[in-house]
């Protein structure tokens, strides 16, 4: 039976594309926990953090997690905050290879400035929030089983190179 394979890092890091592509490629069945998470609660994650807050979001994703590890074979793009659940790392690792993809909260910042659907960062200094939660996530984040360098805009560098650590397992 194969394993899930699991990305995760900060928003705007690149998983849902890299997670796209590597779909594709391996003709696996992608997996968004943001997608579940939305479907689910009938509203956009926005909503959801505004209309219930962050906890109930956080215990909403930890129930996903808890379903979606026991997937076979899939390509799961986790959002940003996943790692915030002390079990959720656990159960992902239990089936599946994780990988975090790295990406500096300058490099970060630049990519999502102009987004806006992110409640996290809707805040008067988006940097040094992102820069404050990526120094507390960082400890978490690199548990992973491997990190990837996704500073570059392209999505075929990481692509390949995940690509090549799943072969030699
Ligand atoms: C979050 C990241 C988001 C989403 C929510 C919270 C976080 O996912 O789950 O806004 O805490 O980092 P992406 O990483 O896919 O943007």
């Amino acid at each position: 039976m194969s394993k899930n394979i699991v990305l995760i890092g900060f928003m705007g890091s690149g998983k849902s594309m890299i997670a796209r592509e590597l779909a594709r490629r391996l003709k696996r069945e992608l997996i968004a926990t943001d997608s579940l998470a939305e479907t689910r609660e009938g509203k956009s994650i926005h909503e959801i953090f505004k209309a219930k807050g962050e906890p109930y979001f956080r215990e909403l994703e930890h129930n996903i997690i808890k379903e979606v590890s026991l997937s076979q074979g899939a390509i799961i793009d986790c959002g940003g905050g996943v790692v915030l659940h002390k079990e959720n790392l656990n159960l992902l690792k239990a089936n599946g290879i994780v990988f975090y993809l790295q990406a500096t909260p300058e490099v970060i910042y630049e990519r999502i400035k102009h987004e806006g659907h992110r409640p996290l960062l809707k805040v008067p200094d988006p940097l040094g929030c992102i820069k404050e939660l990526y120094q507390q996530r960082l400890p978490l984040y690199n548990q992973a089983h491997h990190i990837i360098d996704a500073n570059d805009a392209l999505i075929e560098g990481p692509v390949v190179e995940i690509l090549n650590k799943i072969k030699t397992i």
